[in-house]
């Protein structure tokens, strides 16, 4: 498999540590519960990399199961059920085409996951695939960029930082030096991470390929995909902040209810 931003998932797991993950994981039970569902037993992470979420829904006492595609997250996510299990579960599948033992009260999508689907067709697809997922009444919520990010119409979201951690320094540049097809609307660039440690200095670079997701295309897609309504929709990690065009709301967070 050629290189993608996941094939380093310890590097990955730093870079994103900005994100207070037992923070995120409130606002998703606050968030689930205002669309009707009360109690979570059971959660999937879709497009899980280093398992954040699915980790702590277990550590919080639900049926965690986390899957990814890429095989290094998957071992990853294996090693640190290693050192601290909570229980959770790796699998490692395309979102796109999956199938669960037993359907799960939660399925979550984070980070812009959900723009690694290229297509209408991906996207549908997956949605119908997580239909199936998840129990009637059951909840599925989205991470996106905001709008206004994906019509350049001002800019809320930094697509260069740096994180210090475990003795090392990782500054990233994600999906940078890249061109915009208006067609397909998918963005074509170059993600890198400059590590750096008492006795390393490295650069990782690979290519990465996502697709500016705005509210309408999203809108029609639920509609074309069927079986799911949108109960909410949230700006932040916060049940505080509505999605609107506020300052304030930052992301593009939808909470889909399953018919
Ligand atoms: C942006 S990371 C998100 C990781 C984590 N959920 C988070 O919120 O930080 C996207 C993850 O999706 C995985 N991924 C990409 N395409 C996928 C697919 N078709 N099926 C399953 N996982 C996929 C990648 O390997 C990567 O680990």
């Amino acid at each position: 498999m050629a290189q993608t931003p996941y094939s380093y998932p310890f590097i990955y797991d730093i870079a994103f540590r900005w994100r207070d993950y037992e923070n995120a994981c409130d606002f998703l039970t606050q968030a689930a519960a205002e669309a009707g569902l009360s109690k979570i037993d059971s959660m999937i992470e879709l497009g899980c990399g280093p398992g954040q979420y699915c980790r702590e829904f277990s550590r919080r006492g639900a049926v965690g199961v986390g899957l990814d595609l890429q095989p290094e997250m998957i071992t990853y996510g294996n090693q640190l059920e290693t050192q601290s299990p909570t229980g959770c579960v790796f699998l490692e599948r395309d979102m796109r085409m999956f199938e669960l033992e037993e359907p799960v009260d939660l399925a979550v999508c984070m980070m812009a996951t959900i723009c690694l689907m290229l297509t209408n067709e991906d996207m549908i697809q997956h949605l119908r695939e997580v239909h199936r997922a998840v129990k009637p009444g059951g909840v599925y919520i989205l991470e996106m960029g905001h709008p206004r990010d994906v019509f350049n119409a001002g800019e809320s979201q930094q697509t260069e930082w740096e994180m210090e951690a475990e003795g090392l320094s990782v500054k990233v540049q994600w999906n940078t030096d890249s061109s915009f097809d208006p067609l397909t609307q998918i963005t074509t660039g170059v993600t890198r991470y400059t590590v750096t440690g008492p006795n390393l200095s490295e650069i990782l670079e690979s290519p990465v390929q996502e697709r500016a997701i705005g509210w309408g295309l999203f809108q029609a897609l639920v509609a074309a995909a069927g079986g799911w309504e949108i109960a909410g929709a949230y700006g932040t990690i916060s049940t505080s902040q509505p999605f609107d065009n506020s300052k304030d709301s930052w992301r593009m967070i939808p909470v889909l209810r399953r018919l």
